[in-house]
């Protein structure tokens, strides 16, 4: 077997390890078994990822002597709701998943989030492990134990803090993700570099473009390397309440208000918005004084190169900056009515602050039109 990383999320009594690398899918049933109290689990997946990937991972279960339930879901944003979890906990009862069982979460964000909740609330909470399929869950969604689903009012309202028992992130899954999907979750492996290591962001420099085109070796790194970034702000933050935590929300002020605006759907995917997000943060960090412009510069160039938008521009149209302030007063990183926006002093130098202003959020967006 090819080279295995592990990154250890050390968090006490809810430690657990992230193995990245390939063929973590075929051989899954022998990393699975020591966290199983007894030779079975239900696995929770969309169609999409089922077709491509199911047939794999439950033939090194058989292999290994466990038995499964698979629970296919439509795949989708929609897929995060309350009707899809009442209906999914309906079944993991009628698969009589007992408290010491364990939930396999098979598949990108939307059903590790799904899942983790349906973990966290079924019997009062059962284990789950994560499996997941797409760049942007390996390196972010699967880390952390953030779990939940929509409501008509916004993203992730309901939810709940459920850590995994293990995340298998098997690189050979990303050869089957559309080149677009990659790109966004790419987004994230550079935010990492931005927010806090200026070495892994001129390593994605020299690198990102083999990472994009497929080297295994590339994405192995980028993805064990952003992991590590996570478990080790989450060790210092796990429940977002120091502060530490919301530096992974660089770009995402900007970059949620600008998906609300394209209407939450493919027009702009998450980790564009992000992309974009990072951008606007630069900038206003340069604007008020904050980072020299060259490290503005470079991080648009690497972003741009990579094939990612950098302008708050919607298909042909500017949005309103009205709407996207007013989206920003929505979000659930508004405390005590004050926005918080994560800034830079330079690459890998990313601090939080409330002290922006309307103002300079509308000359922002003026200089970003303007330019
Ligand atoms: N919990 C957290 O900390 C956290 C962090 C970031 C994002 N999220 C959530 O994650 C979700 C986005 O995750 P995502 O981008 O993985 O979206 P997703 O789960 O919708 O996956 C994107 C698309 O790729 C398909 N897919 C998945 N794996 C594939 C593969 N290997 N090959 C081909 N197609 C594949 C899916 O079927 C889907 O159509 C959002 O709901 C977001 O709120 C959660
Ligand atoms: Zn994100």
């Amino acid at each position: 077997m090819s080279k295995l990383e592990t990154v250890h999320v050390a968090l006490g009594a809810r430690a657990y390890d992230v193995l990245v690398g390939e063929g973590l899918l075929a051989n899954a049933g022998e990393h699975l078994k020591p966290v199983l109290k007894r030779p079975r689990v239900a696995i929770v997946t969309d169609e999409t990822v089922a077709r491509l990937h199911l047939a794999k991972f439950t033939e090194s279960l058989a292999r290994a002597g466990i038995a499964q339930q698979s629970i296919i879901l439509p795949p989708g944003e929609q897929t995060k709701c309350f009707a899809e979890l009442e209906r999914l906990l309906d079944r993991l009862i009628a698969a009589q998943v007992e408290r010491n069982d364990v939930v396999v979460a098979l598949g990108g964000g939307v059903i590790g989030d799904l899942a983790g909740f349906a973990a966290a609330i079924l019997r009062r909470g059962v284990e789950y492990v994560q499996i997941p399929t797409t760049l942007l869950s390996q390196v972010d969604s699967s880390v952390g134990g953030k779990t939940a689903i929509d409501t008509a009012a916004g993203k992730n309202l309901v939810g709940a803090f459920h850590q995994p028992r293990l995340v298998l992130a098997d690189i050979d899954a990303l050869d089957t993700l559309p080149q677009r999907e990659l790109l966004a979750g790419y987004a994230e492996v550079v935010k990492y570099g931005l927010l806090g290591d200026a070495d892994f962001f001129a390593w994605l420099e020299a690198n990102g473009e083999r990472l994009i085109g497929g080297d295994k070796a590339a994405r192995r790194h980028a993805v064990a390397a952003s992991v590590t970034h996570k478990a080790r702000i989450v060790e210092g933050d796990e429940r977002e309440t120091g502060g530490k935590r919301a530096l992974l929300n660089l770009g995402h002020t900007f970059g949620h208000a600008l998906e609300v605006e394209a209407g939450l759907g493919d027009q702009l995917l998450h980790g564009e918005g992000v992309a974009i997000g990072m951008v606007l943060a630069f900038d206003l960090s340069v604007r008020l004084g904050l980072c020299p412009a060259g490290d503005a510069a470079r991080a648009r160039r690497h972003l741009a190169r990579a094939g990612l938008p950098v302008t708050p521009r919607l298909g042909n149209a500017w949005p309103d900056p009205e709407r996207l302030i007013a989206h920003m007063a929505q979000d659930k990183k508004v405390s005590g009515g004050k926005l918080t926006f994560i800034l830079a002093r330079g690459i890998g130098q990313a601090f939080v602050t409330q002290e922006v202003t309307t103002a300079q959020l509308h000359e922002l967006f003026a200089a970003a039109r303007a330019a």
